[in-house]
């Protein structure tokens, strides 16, 4: 049946949704009844699992309470999440700027970037996404930015290979001009064009150089933060590092709120003092988004959800091994940080077709990275070790069914 609205990222004849009418834990329910294992997250922002009456009242609390507001009010919720999220991130971050998911949070932290160095271009990945908005697409270095090209002016693509070359966006800065050059973007952890974790010291290095050159390092926390890969930021792998900017979105508020956040250093901050910060948002900090984020905050402590992750990374790891040995012919690198992982595939078009529709009939939801490659595994940081042992096992029973 056609909707009578877009479906996003495809060709609207054929397309098919989904029609989920709710969840419990790590599985969601779809209208005919039938209960699927959520190996994705959705798309990568249900950490905290489906159903959670207590974030739920959390946001029915709020409404009740207070959920009209406009960007220049004040009220103790707004207060108290910005502090919890500098609370966060290392010692020095001072400000929040609230957005409404992750392709603002980089929009606005490239604004930023912008006014405060003075300079317009900004580096970032080939193998990145970083949101649907002209800026985030633009920087974005994946498929979905060359379709609607020309974006802005100034924004230079990086090929570091999978994360590994840090040299690469050094020598990029240098040939670009540093002094031309306000900000880097990079994912901590590439997310969902593969799971690529650099090694150590990478992030340093980039640290280096953009303090060299006094460029800004921002991290785009919003796939690979709130505990996906076992650290509150993804980040935190590389010890020590404090980066300018982090842009937050998706499982900020676990799903369940539009929300998302830059998280600004004191020392960037403090140019606008004294001088105009020109951004804003109508739905800034909206209460609704507000209570989601708190609640979720609450809940990823209260039941230990990143160390959680981080405890679960060899399951996922064995888990994703398995799909590569029972399938050799198709299936190569396995790889996981916390509970974030893929599997690189070599499969043509009617191939990944066919895996679709192996795991439709299983009932399992991952993402499959058809452009890149991979099929990647995000399952609820709450996801019990028996259920990711199960839904893997489906995963390889499905890949081998494809290969044979
Ligand atoms: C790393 C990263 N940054 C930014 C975004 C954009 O976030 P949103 O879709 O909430 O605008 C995404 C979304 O997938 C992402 O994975």
């Amino acid at each position: 049946m056609s909707e009578p609205f877009f479906f996003t990222w495809r060709a609207q004849q054929g397309a098919r949704g989904i029609e989920i009418t709710g969840g419990e834990g790590a599985w969601f329910t779809v209208a005919s009844g039938e209960r699927w294992l959520d190996l994705g997250s959705l798309i990568y922002q249900a950490n905290l699992g489906h159903g959670r009456r207590d974030v739920v009242e959390a946001i029915c609390a709020q409404a009740r309470r207070l959920c009209l507001t406009m960007p220049v009010a004040v009220y103790p919720e707004k207060r108290r999440l910005a502090e919890r999220l500098l609370a966060l991130a290392p010692r020095g971050f001072s400000k929040v700027f609230y957005t409404l998911g992750g392709s603002d949070a980089n929009e606005n932290a490239l604004k930023i970037a912008r006014l405060v160095t003075g300079r317009f271009k900004a580096l970032a990945r080939y193998r990145s996404y970083h949101g649907a908005t002209m800026g985030a697409v633009t920087l974005s270095g994946d498929w979905r930015r060359p379709p609607v090209e020309p974006g802005l002016p100034g924004i230079i693509h990086v090929d570091d290979r999978d994360a590994t070359d840090a040299e690469a966006f050094v020598r990029a800065l240098e040939f670009e001009g540093p002094s031309t050059v306000a900000a880097v973007f990079v994912e901590s952890i590439v997310g969902g064009n593969g799971v690529h974790r650099p090694p150590p010291g990478y992030l340093r290095q980039l640290r280096h150089a953009c303090d060299r050159h006094g460029v800004l390092l921002v991290v785009d926390e919003v796939l690979a933060g709130f505990g996906r890969t076992g650290r509150t930021f993804g980040f935190e792998h590389e010890p020590g590092l404090v980066p300018d900017l982090i842009t937050c979105g998706k499982a900020l508020t676990g799903g369940y709120g539009v929300l998302g956040a830059v998280l600004v250093h004191e020392r960037v901050a403090a140019h606008f003092e004294t001088r105009p910060l020109v951004a804003g948002l109508t739905h800034y900090a909206h209460p609704l988004g507000v209570a989601a984020a708190l609640a979720a905050l609450d809940v990823l402590e209260r039941e230990r959800l990143v160390e959680r992750a981080a405890g679960l990374e060899p399951v996922l790891a064995s888990g994703l091994q398995t799909v590569v040995d029972a399938c050799p012919a198709v299936a190569r690198r396995a790889r996981a940080v916390g509970l974030l992982g893929a599997v690189d595939v070599d499969l043509d078009a009617s191939g990944w077709d066919r895996l679709e529709a192996a795991l439709v009939r299983r009932r399992i939801h991952v993402h499959l990275q058809r452009k890149v490659g991979a099929i990647v595994v995000a399952p609820p940081l709450v996801i019990a070790e028996p259920e990711l042992r199960h839904g893997l096992g489906l995963l390889a029973e499905a890949l081998r069914e494809v290969a044979s």
